[in-house]
């Protein structure tokens, strides 16, 4: 996700935010076991693209643009900005169990080189460490809120997991998933640190929309790249949301354009999981491109949600990464 260059100086300050927040979250993982260490060692080797820690601290100063710097709102936020990362972790590496996943942040997955039990205690300790250091912040309404938004995500992928398989998922279900799994946090992220910045309730709540929506479409594209992606750049295995009988947006509104025979022949791509075969149809029906014209139904709804802050280089970074959210190739 490429960032503006007019935003050079709030480049310089996230590049600063976002060492500390890495210090903040190897800090909070280290423990007297090395057996343990060992493991968190590994997931931390493999960074990502730190999007969720990037919303929360550019929301958080997005939202206090001509407010005078205050140290004690910085470091809460970097402190939010390591947990909502580790939560993060802690859902791909669990994810990657359900998805017999190999590859991760261009490396191997914890479940492929330790197995599932290892994999499983790893993601539990993730998620345990995650409140544990949040509630060092003292705000008992932000670690309600967080436990409230990490149910919301796991009841998104039971849905999901209770989809499987299901040739007749409509969009609405399709959406409701993806909102709970990927777009809540994103949500949180942005809502979360707009309240712990001092927002008003009413710009912590059009944040947190921002959040959601701009969450919605990343993982449209996360499902167009799972199709078209290509593995070395996106760094994790490609192909698994059929593979795992999960009907994604593409495949959903081909299945709802196409008639037989070619629905016939879509549909045992799917169950073969052929992607060459279903990319195929896919593309004949333009369902790709719909997918596409979706999520960017939803960067612009997300974008007009921060019409009212006021114009600074981090509400002009929030737009930007709404915008990249779908030009992402990895
Ligand atoms: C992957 O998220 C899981 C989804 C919600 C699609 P990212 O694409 O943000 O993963 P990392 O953190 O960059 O590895
Ligand atoms: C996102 O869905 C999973 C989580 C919210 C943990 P995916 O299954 O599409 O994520 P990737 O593609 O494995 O990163
Ligand atoms: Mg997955
Ligand atoms: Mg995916």
């Amino acid at each position: 996700m490429n960032l503006p260059s007019e935003t050079d100086a709030l480049s310089d300050v996230l590049a600063v935010r976002l060492g500390d927040v890495a210090r903040l979250f190897e800090r909070a993982l280290t423990n007297d076991l090395a057996a343990v260490n060992n493991l968190t060692q590994h997931v931390e080797r493999y960074r990502g693209k730190m999007l969720r820690p990037t919303l929360v601290v550019t929301a958080g100063i997005a939202v206090r643009a001509h407010q005078p710097a205050d140290d004690l709102v910085d470091q809460r936020l970097n402190t939010l900005a390591a947990v909502v990362e580790m939560i993060h972790m802690s859902t791909l590496v669990h994810d990657d169990v359900l998805d017999e996943a190999d590859l991760r942040r261009g490396g191997a997955t914890v479940n492929s080189l330790r197995g599932n039990e290892t994999a499983v205690m790893l993601g539990d300790f993730l998620i345990s460490s995650a409140f544990h250091l949040c509630s060092g912040v003292g705000e008992p309404w932000l670690n309600a809120a967080l436990g409230g938004m990490t149910t919301q995500l796991c009841a998104g992928e039971i849905l999901q997991l209770s989809h499987r398989g299901n040739l007749a998922l409509d969009d609405q279900t399709y959406f409701e998933i993806i909102r709970r799994k990927t777009g809540v946090l994103a949500g949180a992220c942005c809502g979360l640190a707009s309240r712990l910045a001092g927002a008003p309730p009413e710009l912590c709540e059009l944040l947190r929309l921002y959040g959601e929506e701009l969450g919605i479409a990343f993982q449209i594209q996360d499902d167009i790249l799972d199709l078209v992606g290509d593995e070395q750049i996106v760094g994790k295995t490609l192909g698994i949301d059929l593979r795992k009988g999960k009907l994604t947006l593409p495949v959903v509104i081909h299945l709802s354009r196409c008639a037989s025979p070619e629905r016939a022949k879509s549909i045992d791509a799917i169950q073969r999981g052929d992607v060459t075969l279903l990319l195929e149809c896919v593309e004949s029906t333009g369902s790709l491109q719909a997918a596409r014209a979706r999520a960017m139904e939803f960067v612009v709804r997300a974008k007009g949600r921060l019409s009212v802050l006021h114009p600074s280089a981090a509400s002009q970074m929030l737009l930007t990464i709404a915008d990249a959210a779908l030009e992402r190739t990895s």
